[in-house]
């Protein structure tokens, strides 16, 4: 918590073209520890003094900009403060009929799209599959658990919480879950739930639940490669998997992906998950810190396993 500094500062007045904006949500990610250290990565990593980046939500409360009217819910990545001005590039317009606004950070916004992105674009993903999700419970994966539901899968989660457990399997209707925290071998109760192996393995976490997906993979199934939080705040490197060789004799695909390379996909995204909504095939949790000086512990939190479904900070009570 150290780390962090709670600063306020005067915003330049607005100018022509410019809308300003009150953040009622903001989003907090495991990919932003990836932008708290230097080194090689697929976005720059946060400046020390300037204030942090991130999926947002808030209310335009001016306007000189003609696309944008006074009143309208907007999703932004100014996250991480109050207010924000901008020229409206990147700036979305949301419809507030589907679902409550801050769904549009979680079910229908990046978490949710990744969720689709891994099991549509990557695994091409077919019914009757078996498929494996770590950090089950959580924003991305409790999205796969029901995506891969709808689609007439079999699915097995893993999470660290007996909570967590009982909600994959009463609310998401998972087939059956593992908590990994409490079994002794993984790799061995993955093998039970899946006597005839795993088509797909949807990673969120890496290391010894990868090395234990690998084991029960069957021939030519696919690994999709979403994150790894599991190493966040590794200071050494993992001690497993020590089993990818089995990739060679398996055919294994073991696929990356970075959901903002697929933009031109979050219509489909949208329909897909809107129409999986309206049949009662999706729900969600959201586990909401209030106030924007606790967005530090909110973040923290991820890697404690402190959410169910999709970790949001409420900035201001607004927003609802
Ligand atoms: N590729 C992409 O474009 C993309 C986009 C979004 C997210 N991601 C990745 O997707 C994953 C999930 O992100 P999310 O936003 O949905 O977060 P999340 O799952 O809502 O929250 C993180 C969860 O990870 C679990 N966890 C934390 N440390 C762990 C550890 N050492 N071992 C096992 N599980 C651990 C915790 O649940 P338990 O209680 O179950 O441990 C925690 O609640 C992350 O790896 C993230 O980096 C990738």
């Amino acid at each position: 918590m150290k780390n962090f500094s709670l600063t306020t500062v005067e915003l330049s007045p607005l100018a022509d073209g410019e809308i300003l904006v009150r953040n009622h949500w903001m989003s907090v990610d495991p990919y932003m520890r990836g932008r708290m250290k230097q080194g090689d990565s697929y976005v720059p990593a946060f400046k020390i003094g300037e204030p942090l980046e991130g999926g947002c939500i808030g209310e335009v409360i001016e306007s000189n900009n003609d696309r944008f009217a006074v009143g309208d819910q907007v999703l932004g990545n100014l996250g991480w403060r109050e207010y924000w001005n901008s020229d409206g590039e990147g700036v979305q317009i949301l419809d507030p009929e589907l679902a409550p606004i801050q769904a549009y950070l979680g079910a229908l916004g990046m978490t949710g799209m990744t969720a689709w992105v891994g099991l549509k674009r990557i695994a091409a993903l077919q019914p009757g599959s078996t498929v494996f999700v770590s950090a089950a419970s959580g924003a991305v994966g409790s999205m796969v658990c029901q995506i891969a539901k709808a689609n007439g899968c079999k699915v097995i989660g893993s999470a660290g919480k007996d909570e967590k457990i009982q909600w994959l399997k009463e609310k998401a209707g998972v087939d059956a879950v593992i908590n990994y925290k409490t079994t002794d071998d993984l790799s061995k109760e993955l093998g039970k739930l899946a006597p005839d192996g795993i088509d797909v393995y949807f990673d969120n976490v890496g290391s010894v639940h990868l090395e234990a997906a690998i084991d029960h993979m069957k021939a030519f199934g696919c690994v999709v490669c979403c994150g790894m939080i599991s190493t966040y705040n590794a200071t050494e490197p993992a001690s497993a998997p020590r089993n990818l060789f089995k990739v060679i004799g398996k055919r294994l695909r073991l696929q990356g992906f970075i959901v903002r390379d697929h933009t031109t996909d979050r219509e489909e995204f949208l329909r897909d998950v809107s129409t999986l909504i309206r049949d009662d095939k999706v729900v969600w949790e959201d586990t909401i810190t209030d106030g924007l000086e606790n967005a530090p512990k909110a973040f923290i939190g991820l890697f404690e396993g402190d959410n169910l479904g999709k970790a949001l900070v409420r900035i201001s009570k607004e927003g609802q």
